[in-house]
């Protein structure tokens, strides 16, 4: 076990929080990288984002789109605030919630929500979760007086899925709990109806703020949509540190639409799919010399360990491939890979090259 695992440190220096997958591709490289779905638009998604534009003269008016999401997670409207993508959530958080005194963010996890803390002034704390324990989560690690905690469910980059009850533990008055699901709907387990471990309809959790993301599956990263689901007065703290139409019109036409039961729907067979491309990445993966799958990846991606992991990414990048780097992300390192679940054929062609380099 690792001296850090079970520690909370303060911040020290650190990798780049500002790295994002984007910038490890173009230059024609096959996209391994970002955990955005490349699919054609469905009509149903295309056809009101398209009639939007008609509409661009008018000021965007949330209140369809603010109605349409409350009724997907059982919620009154009031508990839904719209946002530019998850990430202007995260944003809203760090400046809106400025007297909160001892923040956490539970790491290795996406590094936008660290990253607004500290723009905003905060001094974060981490929990760093172990690679030898499956980066498995333990509530008691959470300093009981933490009255910020930020968590991803399933997380980037761990692929991770935490139960349910495990985050719902550290709930309690006085604190803000911060659950990331952009990946949410990726989840889909055998026998279990949506999403397993999903804290969207608990409305019974003191301080809970649940961020989603519409960006991923539905492969609108340009249009910027994603939510903020929980306590009315909480959000309206937060609507209140956002700018004037914040989310635009066709942005708002994509956020009803999403929420539709075909939509909800489709996001369901989508995920029934991608477990079983996950399954199979996971299996070429770890059949290959050097190479560990962590955990139970759960989510549109699966985290590597894999020594000379910085090297490797090169000679990829040379045979036309982007994967994304470990190293930035707190309490991971340059051994470790993050790549994206495609299809099956994509994933051959993937992994005979990472054969033929570790190989060489
Ligand atoms: C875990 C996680 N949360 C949130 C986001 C931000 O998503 P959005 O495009 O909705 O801002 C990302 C983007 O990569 C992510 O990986």
């Amino acid at each position: 076990m690792r001296a850090q695992s079970a520690s909370t440190t303060p911040t020290r220096d650190e990798p780049d929080l500002g790295h994002h997958g984007d910038a490890e591709v173009g230059d024609g490289l096959v996209d391994l990288a970002v955990n955005v779905r490349r699919a054609p638009m469905p009509d149903w998604l295309a056809e009101p984002i398209t009639a939007a534009l008609g509409d661009l003269a008018a000021y965007p008016d949330n209140r369809a789109a603010r109605a349409a999401v409350a009724g997907r997670h059982g919620r009154p409207p009031e508990e839904v605030l719209l946002t530019a993508g998850a990430a202007e959530g995260f944003v809203l958080l760090a400046r809106a919630l400025i007297g909160v005194r001892r923040p956490v963010v539970v790491h290795p996890q996406f590094t936008e929500p660290e990253a607004a803390l500290r723009a905003a002034g905060h001094d974060v704390e981490r929990v760093l979760l172990d690679p030898a324990e499956d980066f498995r989560f333990d509530p008691a690690r959470v300093p009981a007086d933490a009255d910020l905690v930020m968590i991803g469910n399933p997380t980037n980059p761990t692929s991770v899925l935490h139960p349910a009850a495990d985050l719902a533990a550290l709930a309690r008055p006085g604190r803000v709990l911060v659950v990331d699901e952009a990946f949410a709907d990726t989840t889909a387990a055998p026998g279990v109806p949506g999403e397993p471990e999903s804290l969207a309809a608990r409305r019974d959790l003191p301080g809970l703020v649940v961020v989603r993301s519409l960006t991923k599956t539905w492969g609108l990263a340009g249009l910027r949509i994603g939510y903020l689901l929980g306590d009315a007065a909480l959000l309206a703290r937060l609507a209140a540190a956002q700018p004037l139409w914040a989310v635009s019109t066709p942005a708002l036409a994509a956020a009803t639409a999403c929420a539709s039961p075909v939509a909800v729907a489709a996001e369901r067979a989508i995920a029934a799919g991608l477990a079983a491309d996950r399954d199979h990445l996971a299996a070429r993966l770890s059949a290959l010399p050097g190479v560990r799958v962590a955990g139970r990846p759960a989510s549109a991606f699966v985290l590597v360990h894999l020594p000379g992991a910085a090297e490797v990414r090169q000679r990829l990048r040379e045979r036309g491939w982007a994967v994304r780097r470990g190293d930035t992300f707190p309490g991971l390192g340059p051994d470790w890979l993050r790549v994206a679940v495609r299809d099956r054929d994509t994933t051959d062609t993937f992994t005979a090259i990472l054969a033929e380099i570790l190989e060489a």
